[in-house]
């Protein structure tokens, strides 16, 4: 079927980026700017946000949640960080309607803010006709949050420096997970300090990804599940300490591993097969109202729709 535009459709343009997983997170002590050096490999699962813009002589930014996500507190107005894209992108200048359809839990660790900026970047950039080099879009990434840059280009990549400086990992595998999302939210920054007060002797160099990249190359869940690996884990258990009762849950239900993804509070259950994932989910779902099925590794920021 031929689908008919309405006018008031037309010109709208929509990104879709996704979550992350950290495979491995090593974490060095901080550096002079405050950052940590990170050694990390981060995983885009199948969890969306899809960032929807039409252009507009004003600037307006609204978010719609998924259902799932009900009740969750938003940035205020201006204090997004699709509002950075745009003043970065357009200096200020340039207008457009913005719509934020979230999935990808927030404040939960799995880079949901970085996979907006990701996505308004290359949307916002294809609705102004820019022509943005991709290396210029990496930089702009890298100075909008360490996260940014992955997000833009999805897959399986190792980060270096603060994380922002990304190489694509080749990986075969297809795996499936499980994520268990807490309305509680981590904020990223006090997981970083509690990190810093329970390691005060933290190694500049942060723990190697070596053995989680062996461990992809075979493609098996079951060797990479040995090899996960977060070095914030402890600060996020610190945090919330009913984390640990829910991570040793997941394995009892028949999780090849459960981990805290990134800086949490989202748990995430790598397991054998996506039956496999539907079983620890369903059994999961006994202690916490939400649980969620993704595999990885997926596409980074895409365009899924012109009107
Ligand atoms: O880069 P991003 O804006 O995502 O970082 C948010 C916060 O997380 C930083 O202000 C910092 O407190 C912490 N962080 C860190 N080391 C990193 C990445 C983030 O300390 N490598």
């Amino acid at each position: 079927m031929i689908r008919r535009l309405e006018d008031s459709e037309a010109g709208v343009l929509t990104v879709r980026a996704s979550a992350k997983v950290n495979l491995h997170l090593g974490v060095g002590a901080p550096r002079e700017d405050g950052f940590h050096p990170l050694d990390t490999v981060y995983q885009a699962v199948s969890l969306y946000d899809d960032v929807s813009v039409a252009e507009s002589s004003e600037w307006a930014v609204e978010t719609v949640l998924s259902p799932y996500l009900a009740g969750t507190a938003l940035p205020g107005p201006g204090e997004n960080i699709v509002d950075r894209v745009g003043e970065l992108l357009g200096g200020g200048e340039r207008g457009a309607s913005v719509r934020i359809g979230k999935s990808i839990p927030v404040a939960g660790g799995m880079a949901g803010g970085s996979a907006d900026a990701a996505a308004a970047l290359v949307a916002l950039d294809r609705l102004w006709d820019l022509g943005t080099p991709d290396e210029e879009l990496l930089a702009l990434a890298a100075r909008l949050g360490s996260d940014v840059p992955f997000a833009l280009i999805g897959g399986t990549a190792r980060g270096l420096g603060r994380g922002e400086q990304v190489v694509p990992v080749a990986d075969h595998g297809d795996y499936a997970w499980v994520v268990v999302p807490d309305p509680r939210g981590l904020s990223t920054p006090a997981v970083y300090r509690r990190y810093d007060e329970l390691f005060p002797d933290a190694p500049a160099e942060p723990a190697s990804a070596s053995r989680v990249l062996e461990a992809l190359s075979y493609g098996d869940p079951g060797r990479l599940a040995l090899a996960l690996h977060n070095d914030l884990e402890p600060a996020a258990i610190d945090l919330l300490p009913d984390l640990e009762a829910l991570l040793e849950r997941g394995e009892a239900e028949g999780a090849l591993r459960g981990i805290v993804s990134g800086s949490g509070p989202t748990c995430v259950f790598l397991c054998e097969s996506t039956e496999a994932a539907q079983a620890v989910a369903d059994g999961l779902g006994a202690v916490r109202p939400l649980t969620l099925l993704a595999v990885g590794p997926v596409a980074g920021a895409h365009v899924v729709e012109v009107l």
